[in-house]
């Protein structure tokens, strides 16, 4: 080895004993007949002092490095005097005084600082990653990282779960996403597929009988990116035969808590881990994965608007929809501009718009006087006391309704609620609040394509009481599926899935995948189910958004180390890019609409 210590190990029991120290320049001082070099490592830094008198040679070399130059340093630990220590470092009690300098390596001024607390634009720290992975807490993310994947590991092999590799070219898989394809030299015109999960590997792998597999799976989605979403993605994938509901939940519970114990055991986790199904998620909060940090929870005011003077609120019940609002408590004091950003935002969200209505006095006895709201005049004070009442309002309260389509509703009011959380300041980051969400329909309706598509997949079991609904009301249908939320993420899904073939090929016909395209797509999954398939299920949740939450951090690039931008690219490599014609032609394929050839 070049080192006999990492910089940042070093401490005061370390003083008085030689060591060879090897990192970057993290900064240098020069005090005239004096330079002091921070020396970075991957365990941190720590300072080194060269003075022409104990060395001249060594400060000859240390007068001529730059920032983030390669060294080797020999040199002696010394405790530094009272008045210089620095509190803000692990090292900040030691020095190293030089002997030695060597220059392993020079280095180019580099496109940023490592310092920590520079701000730099994203795409250059994506292009510079092998430099941007260098600032300590970039370093912290891969150590969590690796320290989640080692927990993981621990604790499935404890619950004897076998870690099994599945194949990365495989045929395109029915996860809802469109699919990363692999032409095939040796079958021209084929196409593989990489995974969008290893769903039904991992089921045939129950058939197998297996019965308790997990695996740190990579899978590639190509979807409209986002902040928490990224094209290439880890999964802590797992499926175990002749299990039920409460097994996976528990196995689940024990996972994350014990997770956040060793990974953020300054956070607080909140047990048991609250439940909630789907339907019940959804009139709470509009969301199948709400924040449960705080309450701030929607109200259903359908039946008041649909008998209201306001024409805007009864049309929408007569034509199906819904009227639901929301409390932010002491609003009444906001201005008509604050008011109006909440209907902007809420536009955004598809909204036409929010009604708004601010009570100065308790809504049970409020005069119109007491009630600021633009519809007062259609709404009439009797519905406007009655929306007050039915929301839970108190004097000094605002409250904002959204009318429509149900989705939309639920959707928009799920925007505002965040919003008004975080102006609230209701948000904690001192906890984690994981949840389930249970019960989710099997299938909903495609406006666009006129079909039922699976919520989950289409692997997923329904209730054995829900099935005889499968075909006259298949939206009625619950699922065997659920979900763990946490702070407002959904972290992980899963179900209990169908293990027979007649049931399967049911809940295909429902899809619209006819029995001979069912043969032909999905004929392995429906041949195993003919050979002794076990009753099982599984989960599957996201290492990338999970490190982001233990990080405190709401992009998941930065808890990936080469991430890809939002538009699926790669600034460091030049992914994707155009290949050779030799390349096409040995791949019969033809290109219609070339890109730029890459110039790195
Ligand atoms: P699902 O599709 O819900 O389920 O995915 C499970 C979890 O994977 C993570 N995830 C992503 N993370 C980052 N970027 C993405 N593009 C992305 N897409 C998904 C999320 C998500 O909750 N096979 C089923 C699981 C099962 O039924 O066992 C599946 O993949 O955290």
């Amino acid at each position: 080895m070049l080192k006999t210590h990492g910089c940042g190990t070093l401490r005061a029991a370390h003083a008085g004993e030689s060591v060879t120290l090897a990192g970057w320049v993290h900064r240098r001082r020069d005090h005239g007949q004096l330079i002091f070099i921070d020396l970075r490592d991957r365990d941190g830094l720590v300072q080194v002092v060269i003075r022409p008198d104990d060395n001249p040679d060594a400060y000859e070399i240390a007068n001529t490095v730059r920032g983030e130059f390669v060294l080797r340093i020999e040199g002696n630990v010394i405790e530094r005097s009272e008045a210089t220590r620095n509190p803000n470092i692990p090292t900040g009690d030691i020095e190293v005084v030089a002997t030695s300098v060597e220059i392993l390596n020079a280095a180019k001024t580099p496109p940023f600082a490592i310092a920590e607390d520079e701000d730099v634009n994203e795409l250059v720290r994506m292009q510079y990653r092998y430099i941007d992975l260098r600032r300590p807490s970039m370093i912290s993310a891969l150590e969590l990282r690796h320290r989640l994947n080692q927990f993981i590991r621990d604790f499935m092999t404890e619950q004897e779960f076998l870690e099994v590799e599945t194949p990365i070219l495989v045929a395109a898989t029915p996860e809802g996403a469109r699919d990363y394809v692999v032409p095939s030299r040796l079958t021209p015109g084929a196409f593989y597929a990489l995974p969008q999960a290893p769903q039904q590997f991992k089921q045939l792998l129950m058939v197998a009988g297996v019965e308790r597999y997990f695996q740190i799976a990579r899978c590639f989605r190509d979807e409209d990116l986002r902040a928490d979403r990224q094209p290439e993605f880890v999964q802590l994938d797992l499926e175990w035969s002749f299990c039920e509901e409460e097994d996976i939940l528990g196995l689940l519970e024990e996972l994350f808590a014990g997770l956040a114990a060793a990974l953020r055991p300054d956070l607080t986790v909140p047990r048991p881990f609250p439940r909630l199904t789907w339907h019940e998620a959804m009139e709470r909060y509009g969301s199948d994965k709400p924040d449960l940090r705080y309450g701030l929870e929607l109200s259903d005011c359908s039946d008041i608007a649909a008998s209201s003077g306001f024409g805007v609120f009864s049309s929408t019940i007569a034509n199906g929809g819904r009227v639901r609002g929301i409390v932010m408590p002491g609003g009444a004091s906001l201005s008509r501009r604050e008011v109006d950003a909440f209907t902007n935002l809420a536009k955004t969200m598809g909204a036409p718009g929010l009604v708004s209505l601010q009570f100065s006095a308790d809504p049970a006895s409020a005069t119109e006087d007491d009630v600021r709201s633009p519809v007062l005049r259609h709404l009439g004070i009797e519905d406007a006391r009655k929306i007050g009442e039915r929301c839970g309002a108190s004097a000094g309260d605002l409250v904002l309704l959204a009318a429509g389509e149900s989705g939309m509703v639920s959707t928009v009011l799920d925007g505002i609620r965040r919003e008004l959380a975080r102006q609230l300041e209701l948000v904690d980051d001192s906890v984690l609040n994981f949840g389930f969400v249970t019960d989710f329909p099997l299938v909903e309706w495609d406006e666009d394509g006129q079909r039922w598509n699976a919520l989950h997949h289409p692997f997923t079991a329904p209730q054995s009481e829900d099935a005889h609904l499968l075909d006259s009301e298949p939206g009625q249908v619950r699922a065997r599926a659920y979900d763990t939320i946490c702070n407002g993420f959904e972290l992980g899904s899963g179900s209990i899935r169908i293990h027979e073939r007649e049931l399967q090929m049911q809940v295909f016909e429902l899809l619209g995948v006819e029995a001979e395209e069912a043969q032909q797509r999905f004929g392995h999954m429906l041949n195993a189910f003919e050979y002794g398939a076990p009753p099982h299920g599984g989960f599957a949740f996201g290492i990338d958004r999970v490190a982001m939450l233990l990080a405190g951090t709401e992009n998941i690039r930065e808890v990936i180390a080469f991430p890809k931008t939002m538009s699926a690219s790669d600034p460091m490599t030049g992914a994707p890019m155009s290949i050779t014609d030799e390349q096409l032609d040995e791949l019969h394929l033809s290109v219609t609409q070339a890109v730029e050839p890459v110039v790195q």
